[in-house]
């Protein structure tokens, strides 16, 4: 059962990129749950199209998928529009959609490079900033920018994705710090592992998957539902003084548990 009331969004409609899969599929079937209705964007409609039905079933809510590419404006543009069409406008703006792969910074190629950092930091920029011009600085909102910890010290394998994050967060930031007098919230959250997503598969291969959980304080994983009611939490009342944070999700992760760490028996 939620520790959240049924229907404190209400009235709501949500836009999520990368909602037809993982943390942001989850964060979508939280807001929905509690009486949002959805779009999920993502660059695969089938995918969308089975999501969407899913949601709407398990909820009993609205949800629409629409094909857009987060690198692309005037794609990220007609999907707000559809948005617009079908639910008379929206309220809350996931930035969920990003992409990742463990490569060493010698070995990435100039492509790959600004590969992520176009679908994590430009497609954050170009979702938020349409959003922002379509709909939320006139009714106000709710932008939820999802991050990671990657960059707070560095990560190796990750220079692309650990330099988009940290982009992400400034992102956060600064668009805090210029539209909030617009009645626009703009927070982040960056979970730490979470277990049953893709960027688990990718970043945590094998027998990584132990170590990695060993170097956890609370020694487990996160849980996609976990996120999902974190992003729930921000988007209700109950956070609305929360504003240019970028809110932790991890077990203490990135606190870097060790071997002394693991003698120690936590
Ligand atoms: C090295 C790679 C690579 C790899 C792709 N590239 N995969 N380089 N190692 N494993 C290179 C390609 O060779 C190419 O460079 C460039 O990246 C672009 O690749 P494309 O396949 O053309 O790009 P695209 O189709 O746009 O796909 C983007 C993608 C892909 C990121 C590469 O994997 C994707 O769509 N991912 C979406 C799903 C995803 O990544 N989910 C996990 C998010 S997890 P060249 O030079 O050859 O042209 C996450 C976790 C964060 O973010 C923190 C966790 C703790
Ligand atoms: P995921 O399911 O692969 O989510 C990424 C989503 O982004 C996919 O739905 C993908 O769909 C979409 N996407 C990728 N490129 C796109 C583009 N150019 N335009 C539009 N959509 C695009 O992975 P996840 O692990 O759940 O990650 C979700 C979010 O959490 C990401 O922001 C990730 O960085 C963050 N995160 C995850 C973890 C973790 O442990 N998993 C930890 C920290 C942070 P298509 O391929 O259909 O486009």
């Amino acid at each position: 059962m939620s520790v959240f009331r049924e229907d404190v969004l209400a009235g709501k409609t949500a836009f999520v990129t990368g909602g037809g899969s993982g943390i942001c599929k989850g964060i979508t079937e939280a807001l929905m749950a509690h009486g949002a209705n959805a779009v999920i964007t993502s660059r695969k409609q089938e995918r969308l199209d089975e999501t969407a039905r899913e949601l709407a079933e398990k909820t009993g809510r609205e949800c629409l998928g629409v094909a857009c590419d987060v690198r692309k404006p005037e794609t990220v543009e007609a999907a707000l529009d559809a948005a617009i069409a079908r639910f008379g406008g929206f309220d809350i703006v996931v930035n969920g959609a990003a992409g990742n792969f463990l490569c060493p910074a010698s070995q990435l190629s100039y492509n790959a490079f600004r590969t992520v950092m176009e679908i994590d930091t430009i497609g954050t920029f170009n979702v938020s900033k349409a959003a922002f011009e379509k709909q939320l600085r006139a009714r106000g909102g709710v932008i939820v920018n999802i991050s990671a910890t990657l960059h707070y010290g560095a990560t190796p394998l990750q220079a692309h994705a650990a330099a988009a994050k940290a982009a992400v967060d400034s992102l956060t930031r600064s668009l805090a710090l210029e539209w909030g007098a617009s009645g626009v919230r703009v927070v982040g959250i960056a979970p730490g592992p979470i277990d049953d997503t893709e960027g688990i598969a990718r970043l945590a291969p094998g027998p990584i998957r132990d170590q990695m959980i060993a170097g956890i304080p609370l020694k487990r994983m996160g849980t996609i539902a976990e996120i999902a009611d974190l992003a729930l939490f921000l988007c209700t009342p109950a956070a609305s003084l929360i504003h240019g944070e970028t809110i932790v999700a991890d077990g203490g992760h990135w606190l870097g548990g060790n071997a002394l760490a693991t003698l120690m028996g936590g």
